[in-house]
């Protein structure tokens, strides 16, 4: 019997990599999702009948309980929680003692040559335990588009992201999420670090025009400086070490170092990754307008992850 520990569990790749879990149903698997609310994560649509534990990284008196019997972690970084010093390498070094037997850690691309991601201290520190692990670093999440940047989508007809003219690599998180269970119940991904990427880069105006062609009305590119989207994102009220990594990658992809893709998804899972034309197509339903009356944070939630 193998009992899995999922962190951030609600949230777009923990919430995904559950939902896959949960439906193959695999023998002598027991998923746990590590959550901060248990109440709150029962509500959501597709979860209900899961195994939830309450888990707060910055609550050190919940890692023993989560820990029980768990021999496998999806170690997913909230991006509030920056300080990994204190908070992720306490519950690492519980993980340690505990006898975990493979981590799989969610990083990002980027992050072995970035020493401001908190990702990048993260993963040096995970190098050094003894728990055999796979650091995963995917390009950026589609889902970006319909959580982080969708109400300017939505509501205004405009993508607002210091892209420039560069391409990006975008990778949907449904193929992040297959490709996590993959690496989990099969053995031979131990002590490796995968890059993954979707199968595609293309500029902002390319994806600007896949939306006007979904949606049916205009959506505008506006190629916002990196300093106009920073101050934009700090009067949004984001933490600043999350605005500046997000303006780090969107500067990485500004200056063409994400116009490349890679097959890394194709070798461990066997098949290749969506395309964001179909992920506009899938979530389509969140970029419609909506009346604001009926316009909820529940019901933002759920655009989250789709199956
Ligand atoms: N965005 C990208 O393009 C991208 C690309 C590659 C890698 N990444 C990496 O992916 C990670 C973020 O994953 P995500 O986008 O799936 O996250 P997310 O959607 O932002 O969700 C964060 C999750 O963490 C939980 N959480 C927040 N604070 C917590 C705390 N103090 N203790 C325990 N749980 C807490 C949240 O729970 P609640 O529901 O309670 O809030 C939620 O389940 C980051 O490490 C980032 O670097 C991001």
């Amino acid at each position: 019997m193998d009992k899995i520990l999922i962190t951030g569990a609600t949230g777009n790749v923990g919430l995904t990599t559950l939902k896959l879990l949960e439906s193959k149903k695999y023998p002598g698997i027991e998923v746990v999702a590590a959550v901060r609310d248990i109440e709150r994560a029962r509500k959501i649509e597709g979860v209900e009948n899961c195994n939830f534990c309450h888990f707060e990284f910055d609550e050190p008196s919940t890692y023993d309980a989560a820990l029980e019997g768990v021999s496998k972690i999806v170690l997913i970084r909230p991006n509030q929680v920056t300080d990994v010093t204190r908070y992720i390498f306490p519950f690492l070094a519980k993980a340690e003692k505990a006898g975990v037997k493979q981590l799989v850690f969610i990083s990002i691309v980027g992050a072995e040559r970035n020493r401001i991601f908190a990702n990048h201290r993260t993963e040096n520190h995970i190098k050094k335990l003894n728990i055999p692990t796979t650091i995963l670093r995917p390009s950026l999440y589609m889902q970006n588009l319909s959580t982080l940047h969708r109400h300017d989508i939505q509501e205004h007809d405009k993508i607002n992201i210091p892209g420039g003219i560069g391409l990006v690599n975008y990778i949907d998180v449904r193929d992040v999420a297959e490709a996590i269970v993959t690496i989990l119940m099969n053995p031979g991904h131990e002590h490796q670090a995968y890059e993954i990427t979707g199968p595609e880069a293309m500029d902002f105006y390319q994806i600007a025009r896949i939306f006007s062609n979904e949606l049916g009305r205009e959506i505008k590119y506006t190629r916002p400086s990196a300093i106009k989207f920073v101050r934009q994102k700090l009067l949004d009220k984001k933490q600043m070490l999350y605005v500046l990594t997000l303006s780090l990658l969107y500067n990485a992809a500004r200056s063409g170092k994400m116009n490349y893709v890679n097959d890394v998804f194709q070798n461990i899972t066997g098949h290749g990754p969506r395309n964001i034309t179909d992920f506009i197509h899938d979530y389509r339903d969140c970029w419609i307008k909506t009346d604001p009356k009926i316009e909820s944070p529940k019901k933002r939630k759920l655009y989250r992850s789709k199956k």
